[in-house]
């Protein structure tokens, strides 16, 4: 495996790859792998001829008071990991390299960002469209893999490459869980003993949440996941919702995807969950009800 710290470097080398007609997939992440992200990277390397991780902690996409210095970061593990999971050129610029000087442009999002993390995490995604959009010209990738734990970023970064006309192909992959349901997470080190057992119930209360929905039809099912998570976790609850997929808007009767979401915010941790059903039919006098899950 390559490692790569140079942008121009990083540039001419993957232009040299789609020359001799190789195929790029590519894995964007800040570091601190997990078995989610190893998924990515094998995934990619099924659809792809070369595969680029990158690991880039952006300082962008981190408000003020957010975890930015203490990020997990261990260069050497994840350098293991990208190795063994099949990556063949790490990607690991310097921020000097990133952004050499404050930017004379960024992206700004304006849609898909008005609810869930993005209601809270004021420009959180502006610095993540920013330095994807940075990242892919860099790598010029055919396809880019993201986990859909991050569902709202897989929303806005389909919403940046279709507006921007960037040629790669955004592919959400299923959320990689630990035994008992949790997400994968780079951040659940920062859970303690207790906080990770109660974690467990985020995706609880996601997998309860479809049956409430589908018997008592949508009015109060937001209300029933708080008290659940309030009552089953010490967290404090950021959001529960339920809301269509990708536009991320209250539902209505003609959505054919929904996604339901939940945050909490332990001690030194803010997780976050989500599933996203198709064809799920609010129960009605004469209607069926159906419903997928991915
Ligand atoms: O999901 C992440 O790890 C980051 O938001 C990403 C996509 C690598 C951009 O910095």
């Amino acid at each position: 495996m390559k490692i790569v710290k140079s942008t121009q470097v990083m540039q001419k080398e993957m232009n040299l790859e789609k020359t001799a007609g190789k195929t790029i997939g590519f894995v964007p992440t800040m570091g601190y792998l997990h078995e989610g992200h190893l998924s990515l990277i094998k995934q990619a390397k099924e659809e792809c001829d070369i595969i680029v991780v990158s690991i880039f902690v952006n300082p962008l996409q981190f408000g003020p008071n957010e975890d930015f210095d203490r990020y997990p970061r261990d260069f050497e593990r994840d350098k293991k990991l990208a190795e063994e999971a099949g990556a063949d050129v790490l990607f690991c610029p310097e921020t000097k390299d990133m952004y050499p000087e404050e930017p004379v442009v960024t992206v700004s999002v304006n849609r898909r960002v008005d609810a869930l993390c993005g209601k809270t995490r004021i420009g959180h995604f502006d610095g993540v469209a920013t330095v994807l959009t940075k990242l892919f010209n860099i790598v010029s990738p055919n396809k880019a893999f993201f986990g859909m734990k991050d569902a709202q970023q897989v929303a806005v970064v389909t919403g940046l490459v279709e507006d921007f006309n960037i040629q790669v192909e955004i592919i959400g992959c299923e959320t990689k869980r630990e035994a008992d349901g949790l997400a994968m997470s780079s951040r659940n080190v920062y859970l303690d003993e207790n906080e990770r057992k109660e974690a467990l119930h985020l995706f609880q209360s996601l997998s309860r949440a479809q049956d409430w929905l589908l018997k008592y039809d949508s009015g109060d099912t937001e209300q029933k996941m708080i008290k659940y998570l309030e009552e089953h976790t010490s967290g404090s609850v950021e959001y529960c919702k339920i809301l269509s997929y990708p536009e991320l808007l209250p539902p209505t009767k003609s959505d054919k995807r929904l996604i339901f979401a939940v945050s909490v915010k332990f001690n030194k941790a803010r997780l976050i969950d989500n599933v996203i059903i198709d064809n799920m039919f609010i129960k009605t006098e004469s209607e069926e009800e159906t419903c997928s899950v991915h």
